[in-house]
């Protein structure tokens, strides 16, 4: 949450900031701030509430000049979102101006100490509290900046990541952080420096970069190199990784939205994700990590899945893949829950943690302390570099390229993917899996990207359907077997979106309860594809179309069954029961996609949610 960038160099800091934040918006979008040092030693700090685009166009006539600078797009924690809010802080002095993401979490301690001793705050943020707390420390310390900021982050208890500059120190950039992201691009001759939350900022800059980890503070001076240390000033050696990323993926190539782009990016970003590891003509699934760790992750008496929101929706998907293929116990946590309810982790457990941008809070709080426990870790990530891909002890990327819509889509597919050839893996090398079976599979899952493109055909009928669901207030969603995690997943798109509020149910279990909702004005979709439990699924249908439920049904292509009891059925492409989530969440992310658009709502950017949520 909340998007950093920073810049020091001999560009114009303020296209660079602004164009990075605009990459960073996914991650807040509530406000908006720069600082600028000018060349005479101005500090310029404009912010304004609302996105990047209102800051630009307010700050358009003011003094935008100077080659160091910092900038912010906020997801509010402490304090509503305002432009008095919004970061870059400044200190009382007015000398020192920082940007943060994270929380401080004794900042209302500090904060007493400070007011006792005269100072006094503007907002209603922990940022602030910290920057006059930075600056407390250099006055009575008669420290430089340097060891001010370390001094000071010795006291503090939370999470940061924080860029810094000082009026009066105006060839340097310092850059801190614990538990929040931070990565630094190295540009002209590794001495021009591009600072950000992710690397999509600094990828058309360079490819070089240093991504800081818990505890390090970064010295950033033009023209010299970078000096990284820790807390208790112990020098830490550069290490300099090299990133590649297309720069096409960042922008929405004549898409509309981003999410749309990221639903019709599906089928080659599951070729991505697949390349390398499914042996089409060999019939075989490779993954490195399970070569590498095979020991320790078939030895597993049991599997702990830790994950949060669609993350955790394909998490339960992977529950069913490994136990049915695997035959492992498999346990899905919300990682939020799971980390304060003292959970019994025994060291043969395996603990898979699964996140699209690798630095989800409770998710990396979560494998903390199942790591503590000695239990072995092994990571579903998609951002390259992120704090869960460094700290896990194997994973698997899910490879499908920046994901920049809210609402998480390709992520979830690729994740899907991960999870099936996961389980081939694990089964074959267990046994656990016939030969049959085991290549049945894998020749589907080659030929899925094609069907996902065959389901991406259903774009326009949907848009169509969408219209007339636009004035639903509740949305039901049924689903089983494979298909309930799809279920929960399609209602939570449309929740994310377009603020209907939609449950998902196992279908089954509506008895036992919401059925107690459905009139003729609640929709309810149904997922009833050719599989085990197709009858019972018709049965459920009898029982929502019985309370005259107005009914979406997502069926198999051909299907007879189902279509003379619903209103309206969308096909999909005929596979197997355990791929069949890859192509039935199709239809429910476009029918989430146009409510939204129908309802002239922003859909790569809704209210009060962010992608990446650095806070608990
Ligand atoms: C946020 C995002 C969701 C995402 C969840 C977990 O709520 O809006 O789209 O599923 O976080 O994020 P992760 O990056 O760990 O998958």
């Amino acid at each position: 949450m909340c998007g950093i960038v920073g810049y020091i160099g001999t560009r114009q800091a303020f296209p660079v900031l602004i164009k990075g934040l605009k990459r960073l918006e996914y991650r807040g979008y509530d406000s908006t701030g720069v600082a600028l040092l000018s060349t005479n030693a101005m500090l310029n700090v404009y912010k304004e509430e609302g996105k990047v685009a209102n800051l630009e166009a307010n700050v358009a006539n003011r003094d935008l000049g100077g080659t160091i600078g910092i900038a912010h797009t906020r997801w509010a924690t402490h304090g509503i979102p305002s432009s008095t809010n919004a970061h870059p802080h400044v200190s009382q002095s007015g000398k020192l101006a920082l940007v943060h993401n994270g929380i401080i979490e004794n900042y209302s301690l500090i904060k007493e100490r400070l007011t006792k001793l005269g100072f006094t705050f503007k907002s209603e943020t922990d940022t602030e509290v910290l920057v006059q707390f930075i600056e407390y420390v250099k006055e009575t310390h008669g420290v430089d900046t340097v060891t001010a900021v370390r001094l000071a982050l010795n006291q503090v208890i939370g999470a940061y990541a924080i860029v810094l500059v000082d009026k009066e120190a105006p060839e340097q950039v310092i850059v801190a952080r614990k538990s929040s992201p931070l990565v630094i691009g190295l540009g002209e001759g590794n001495r021009e420096f591009f600072i950000a939350s992710d690397a999509t900022p600094l990828v058309e800059y360079t490819q070089n970069v240093v991504y800081l980890n818990d505890g390090e503070i970064a010295v950033l001076k033009r023209g010299e190199e970078m000096q990284i240390c820790n807390l208790k000033n112990e020098a830490v050696d550069l290490d300099v990784q090299s990133i590649e990323m297309n720069i096409g993926l960042l922008e929405k190539g004549g898409y509309p939205h981003f999410m749309l782009k990221e639903i019709y990016e599906q089928a080659q970003a599951m070729k991505d994700c697949m390349r390398g590891r499914l042996l089409e003509k060999e019939k075989r699934v490779v993954l490195s990590a399970v070569c590498n760790h095979s020991e320790r992750l078939l030895n597993a008496k049991r599997i702990i899945i830790v994950s949060c929101g669609t993350s955790w929706h394909a998490g339960l998907i992977g529950k069913q893949l490994i136990e049915t293929f695997v035959k492992v116990p498999v346990e899905v946590e919300y990682a939020s829950e799971f980390r304060y309810r003292n959970p019994v982790i025994n060291k043969e457990d395996v603990v898979i943690a699964i996140s699209q941008s690798g630095e989800t809070a409770d998710t990396l709080a979560a494998i903390s302390l199942a790591k503590e426990k000695g239990a072995f870790i092994f990571g579903i990530v998609n951002a390259v570099g992120s704090s869960i891909a460094r700290i896990t002890d194997a994973g698997t990327y899910i490879h499908v390229g920046p994901e920049i819509g809210v609402a998480s889509t390709k992520a979830f597919t690729g994740q899907l993917t991960v999870l099936i050839m996961l389980a081939l893996c694990l089964g074959k090398e267990r046994g656990t899996i016939s030969e049959v079976e085991y290549e049945e599979i894998v020749t589907e899952l080659a030929a899925i990207p094609d069907k996902i493109e065959r389901s991406l055909a259903c774009n326009e009928r949907v848009a169509d359907l969408a219209k007339s669901f636009t004035y639903a207030r509740n949305f039901l969603y049924l689903g089983r077997g494979y298909n309930f995690p799809v279920a929960l997943e399609g209602a939570l798109k449309l929740k994310e979106i377009s603020y209907i509020h939609a449950e998902g149910y196992p279908a089954a279990e509506m008895k036992h309860g919401p059925i107690a909702l459905v009139d003729a004005e609640m929709p309810v979709v149904v997922i009833a594809t050719h599989h085990e439990l197709y009858e019972k699924m018709l049965s459920n249908i009898q029982e929502v179309k019985a309370r005259k439920g107005r009914i979406l049904a997502i069926v198999t292509e051909g299907d007879e069954g189902v279509k003379d009891l619903v209103d309206n059925v969308i096909e999909t492409p005929p596979t197997l029961a355990c791929l069949s989530p890859l192509l039935t969440v199709i239809p429910l992310q476009l029918l989430a996609y146009h409510v939204a658009v129908i309802k002239g709502l922003d859909v790569d950017q809704p209210r009060n949610l962010a992608k990446s949520v650095t806070v608990e």
